[in-house]
């Protein structure tokens, strides 16, 4: 994306600070440094390139020139805001994608918590990044990664789960700068409901695999199987174990594989 697209996609909207690079190393960290500084209120910084990109889990987020969004927000949350819903931040991201991109792509799902896919590929990704100070939320940080080009898609001996972009995936030609602002504009929608029902509601009827049985991974477990029943009005995911008990988990905690059978 370019600098006068990416002005153009913010014109209008309610950002405090925003800043756009050709290259930077991320744009969290953009954001990061600002709230250090003091920044406070609804900001974006967008970078056509990363140099280095995070992902969730440590992981390498791959963003060369030219063919992908790249863009981290300074959350504004409303000081009524309860931090129990903290974990409502990480579907913040992944609902207005996923809306966006229902114009462009068929059905594309949310792989709980915050993966957006399309034909059961990732085509967006979303960091999110609490600050505090002792007990007191600081800041809160929201990267957000969307494939829009085929050259954005990482070497397949990279990839943690299958990807695609949104070009490969509707096989349109992507105006970065339209979709960037139709998702800004779910945000700045979705961020001041972000603790109604009607959150949790939209969230829940776009996840991938709801109602179904999917591997569940974690870093210190053999895998286990268990159905999808729905989301917790905290953020979390509610699952049924194959013993039938019902058990909550957090983002971070587990990571969802579909079976085999599934796509
Ligand atoms: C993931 O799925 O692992 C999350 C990917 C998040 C990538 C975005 S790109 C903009 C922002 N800056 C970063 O370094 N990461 C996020």
């Amino acid at each position: 994306m370019k600098q006068e697209e990416f002005e153009q996609a913010i014109r209008g909207l309610p950002f405090k600070e925003s800043a756009f690079f050709e290259s930077i190393g991320s744009t969290n960290d953009v954001i990061a440094e600002w709230a250090s500084q003091g920044v406070k209120g609804l900001s974006i910084a967008a970078a056509d390139e990363q140099t280095s990109g995070r992902g969730r889990s440590g992981r390498r987020w791959f963003t060369p020139p030219g063919s992908a969004l790249a863009f981290s927000l300074l959350l504004d949350l409303a000081p009524s805001f309860d931090k129990a819903f903290l974990g409502r931040a990480s579907g913040l991201g992944a609902l207005a994608v996923n809306e966006a991109l229902e114009k462009i792509v068929l059905q594309p799902e949310i792989k709980w918590p915050n993966d957006v896919l399309v034909d059961g590929k990732k085509v967006a990704g979303i960091l999110p990044e609490a600050h505090w100070s002792g007990e007191r939320l600081q800041a809160l940080i929201l990267g957000i990664g969307v494939n829009i080009a085929a050259d954005s898609v990482p070497p397949a001996n990279e990839l943690n789960f299958p990807a695609t972009s949104v070009e490969q995936s509707s096989g349109k030609k992507i105006e970065p700068g339209k979709l960037l602002r139709a998702i800004l504009d779910g945000l700045v929608m979705w961020e001041s409901r972000i603790s109604q029902p009607s959150f949790i509601d939209a969230w829940q009827t776009k996840l991938a695999y709801l109602g179904k049985l999917v591997q569940l991974e974690n870093a210190d477990g053999p895998a286990v199987q268990a159905v999808i029943e729905g989301l917790a009005e905290d953020g979390g995911l509610k699952m049924r174990m194959r013993d039938g008990e019902l058990r909550t988990f957090q983002a971070g905690e587990i990571q969802l594989r579909p079976l085999l059978t599934e796509k």
